[in-house]
């Protein structure tokens, strides 16, 4: 079938729900995530960059030539910048010293201006990038301030595209919906559609640390107290935006900048989703909620606004998790643990120089052994493997009758007893198939890459 999309506007949305397999062990239910990652910017904020450009645009707020100006934490001001590329108009973004390198660069990229503002600011102050943004409106002719948590195209645009997706992709079976609160524009379009559909569908918003959203629906009390700086980007607020329906979020959950991290980094290597820190915010509250309230028909389906790229600097470097105590040291296993567990006086089989290779496969298979070290006297100058014996009888089957010095590899590495595994597995490659070792009595002892193995996973 011969198909295309007229521009790259036209690919956004239909995102994939995919099952959690792995970080859900023991909770009741089925776990959806909605992976809004796979939207052309790499968050759900295409969405609604289209729907608030697209309004503005029928309301004669924007016109042709226009400069779109927004304060954002990023993901729209891609999904603003798609627009603008598409319908040629010029784009100035005000972002937080927060926000990862990484968005700034991708908006200068797509060709926008970023003006980065100071994050340990009030909103109010001249200098936040709401302040900035607001300003740049004023000075600007045919400019137009998108306004992302006050502007209620927002939540429309989720009420009329994710809301509707989910339901779909659930089959109307969906019981518990998630999602970070920031502007609150997803949270609020897809709540709303969702209980229209079910009033009994329970609703979470994953709120941070810092932010006065909890508090606000459990007590009605703005309280400024509540506010003090964290980093995770995109959740959590120090103002009351018009698109968050507090009516429509049944339970706010706060998550900490380190769960976040940390879930985050679990939903990569368990799950292979290689998504967003707010998206960590979002997993670690839902199960939370999930342990204690859900049964075996439950199903859960959790929005992921973004994607892990954005964090390459973050959240997926390791100095950086170290750095904010966010990584526990592993502990790993040391040569000595593997050879303990093997029984330290195993004696290390060695074959000398001039043994025949045919006598030498023998002494192989008796140890069932694939790579033995070889011994001139008392030194360890050389290694045999059956793979390297197996290519040359293959060449030449008399091969069996020469010694084995005319075919042995380099002496394989002594490495410290108290290496650990991680190097261990860095030395081990296609030529070095295993490593040797001494103990306190001076006997060398083989580590091999399945000790190595066995002893992270046992
Ligand atoms: C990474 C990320 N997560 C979550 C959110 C929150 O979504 P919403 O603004 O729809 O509440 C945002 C919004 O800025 C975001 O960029």
């Amino acid at each position: 079938m011969f198909k295309y999309y007229n521009s790259i506007i036209e690919t956004i949305g239909n995102t994939p729900l995919v099952k959690l397999n792995k970080v859900t062990r023991n909770v009741k239910g089925t776990i959806l995530a909605k992976l809004e990652y796979f939207n052309p910017g790499n968050s759900m904020k295409d969405r609604m960059a289209v729907r608030m450009i697209e309004d503005a645009e029928r309301s004669g707020e924007l016109k042709p030539g226009g400069t779109i100006i927004e304060g954002t934490s990023g993901n729209t001001g891609m999904g603003l910048a798609l627009m603008a590329i598409a319908k040629g108009y010029k784009c100035i973004f005000t972002l937080a010293d927060k926000q990862s390198r990484e968005k700034i660069d991708i908006l200068r990229a797509m060709g926008a201006e970023v003006i980065v503002c100071p994050t340990n600011v009030a909103a109010e102050d001249p200098k936040s990038y709401y302040s900035v943004a607001k300003k740049l409106n004023k000075e600007i002719p045919n400019s137009f301030y998108v306004n992302q948590y006050d502007n209620l195209s927002n939540t429309l645009a989720h009420y009329e595209s994710t809301g509707p997706e989910i339901w779909e992709g659930t089959d109307g079976k969906i019981t518990h919906f998630v999602a970070g609160v920031g502007t609150g524009g997803s949270m609020s379009g897809i709540g709303k559609f969702l209980k229209e559909k079910n009033q009994n569908i329970t609703t979470i918003g994953i709120d941070s640390y810092g932010s006065v959203f909890k508090k606000y629906k459990e007590t009605g009390i703005f309280d400024e107290k509540e506010i003090y700086p964290y980093l995770t980007e995109g959740i959590g607020e120090d103002i009351l935006p018009k698109n968050v329906d507090f009516d429509v979020i049944d339970h706010f959950i706060k998550v900490t900048d380190k769960d976040a991290a940390i879930m985050a980094r679990r939903l990569a290597r368990e799950e292979g989703l290689f998504i967003g820190w707010s998206c960590g915010s979002a997993v670690h509250g839902a199960l939370e909620y999930a342990r204690n309230h859900m049964n075996d028909n439950d199903l859960m389906v959790i929005l992921m606004p973004d994607h892990g790229t954005r964090y390459l600097n973050k959240i997926y470097n390791d100095n950086w998790m170290k750095d904010h105590g966010y990584l526990e040291e592993r502990e790993f296993a040391t040569a000595r643990d593997i050879l303990r567990r093997q029984g330290i006086h195993q004696q290390l089989v060695t074959i000398p120089v001039d043994m025949r290779i045919d006598k030498a496969i023998l002494v192989m298979n008796q140890e069932g052994i694939s790579q033995v070290p070889v011994t001139d006297g008392d030194h360890i100058v050389g290694t045999i493997t059956d793979s390297r014996i197996l290519k040359n009888l293959i060449e030449n089957p008399e091969f069996k009758n020469e010694r084995v010095k005319e075919i042995m590899d380099d002496p394989l590495p002594f490495v410290a007893m108290d290496s650990t595994v991680d190097v261990l597995s860095s030395l081990i490659d296609k030529k070095i198939t295993a490593v040797l070792v001494r103990d306190e009595n001076n006997n060398a002892h083989i580590i091999t890459q399945h000790d190595i193995l066995m002893a992270m996973t046992s």
